[in-house]
């Protein structure tokens, strides 16, 4: 039998990943002052030991106004880089490699966790002491009714968060990650200026489709220019709004042609985020591989590779992805969280590894000899 593509290795740039599996990025609210910790330590460091290839962080802000809630993690700050670095040599131990998401929610800074209310804050919030911050956007328009109205972004402040997402790639390097992506998606600040749900600006950075990508192409090759030549770039898209009007399937294959050409090796492709209900991003109908048809059409369109992510649930429904050439990388995120070695239980179940060789040693000795004794139980 031949590997199936989803084991197989790959290369992006000099970085070589053990398969085509990534972990998503995916926030865990858990951080104080940005600081990753214990949990994301022990949160993370299962996947590699499950045997993903890459392993991404959670959204992590370039500047603490960036940060969604009071728990994001960060990376403004050479402490926080130090404390990545511990996750990271795990990871890396493990043969996983580590991925960065470099992040800046705009409007939709400030706001709850999901299990306090996934919205706007209120007296619940600050009674904890998580007061709000100003909070930033391409214009002066709240995510929903009710919610925090932000300030439109002065260009100076444009080119100071650019930089602060150039600087925080510079610390990922130095944290040893391999992997950085700009989180270009789901109703924050680079979504907020490329949409024109969400950018009415009428100055160079808003109007035109070449003025509302320019914030996204100029943090492109900003983190570009401070990230070493020889590791891989991801950029994330909301590939559709889901919404009339809003930003549309061509306009992310443009886009990625135009970030293809700024270095950008993968376009991670996602969508949605921007709901006139809040944070949520249920404009579109949710079904397996919701998503994969983006990913596909940004693959053939802007001759670029692509990250298909979204209700992907197992590993034949991967390898069908890859082989029929709609993407190269599979990313899973609550797959991830319901088995974090999931990776492990799709090679097992498509014949791949059926003798624990790919796991941990510290667990491949007992769980081999846990399946002969349960074979000859006859079990
Ligand atoms: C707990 C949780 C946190 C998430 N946080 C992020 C995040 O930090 N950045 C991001 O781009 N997407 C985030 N997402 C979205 C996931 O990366 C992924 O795109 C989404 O869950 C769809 O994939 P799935 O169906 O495999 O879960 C999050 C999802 C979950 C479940």
């Amino acid at each position: 039998m031949s590997m199936p593509l989803l084991f197989s290795p790959i290369s992006l740039r000099d970085v070589h990943l053990r398969n085509r599996i990534v972990i998503s990025p995916m926030c865990q609210y858990s951080a104080r002052d940005g600081m990753p910790d214990d949990w994301h330590f022990a949160h993370l460091s299962n996947f590699a030991l499950g045997g993903a290839g890459l392993v991404f962080t959670e959204a992590s802000a370039v500047v603490p106004e960036g940060r969604i809630t009071h728990g994001d993690t960060g990376i403004w700050n050479g402490e926080q880089a130090e404390s990545w670095a511990r996750i990271v040599a795990f990871l890396q131990s493990q043969g996983a490699k580590a991925g960065m998401q470099l992040a800046h929610a705009g409007r939709k800074a400030s706001m709850q966790r999901p299990w306090h209310g996934n919205g706007a804050p209120d007296e619940t919030d600050f009674a904890r002491g998580e007061l709000p911050w100003r909070i930033v956007s391409a214009s002066a328009e709240p995510t929903a009714d009710g919610w925090l109205m932000p300030d439109a972004l002065e260009a100076d402040e444009i080119a100071h968060l650019t930089q602060a997402f150039a600087d925080a790639a510079a610390r990922c390097d130095e944290a040893g990650f391999d992997v950085v992506e700009v989180h270009g998606a789901h109703g924050y600040l680079l979504h907020q200026f490329l949409s024109p749900l969400s950018n009415h600006r009428t100055d160079e950075y808003g109007g035109s489709f070449d003025k509302r990508i320019r914030f996204a192409i100029e943090t492109a090759r900003a983190v570009r220019a401070a990230w070493p030549s020889h590791k891989p770039l991801f950029f994330r898209t909301s590939s559709v709004d889901g919404i009339e009007g809003g930003w549309e399937i061509e306009h992310t294959v443009e886009l990625a042609k135009r970030l293809k050409a700024e270095g950008v090796d993968v376009i991670d492709c996602s969508s949605g985020g921007h709901s006139p209900k809040g944070a949520t991003n249920a404009n579109l109908a949710r079904g397996l591989g919701f998503q994969v048809a983006f990913a596909d059409q940004v693959r053939r369109g802007a001759d670029i590779m692509t990250q298909a992510v979204g209700l992907i649930l197992d590993g034949p429904q991967a390898e069908e992805i890859l082989q029929s050439g709609s993407a190269d990388l599979i990313a899973i995120g609550r797959e991830a969280l319901q088995n974090p070695f999931w990776p492990h239980h799709q090679r097992q179940a498509m014949g791949v590894d059926e003798a624990y060789d790919d796991w941990p040693v510290q667990y491949q000795w007992w769980l081999q000899r846990r399946a002969r004794g349960l074979k000859k139980m006859g079990l």
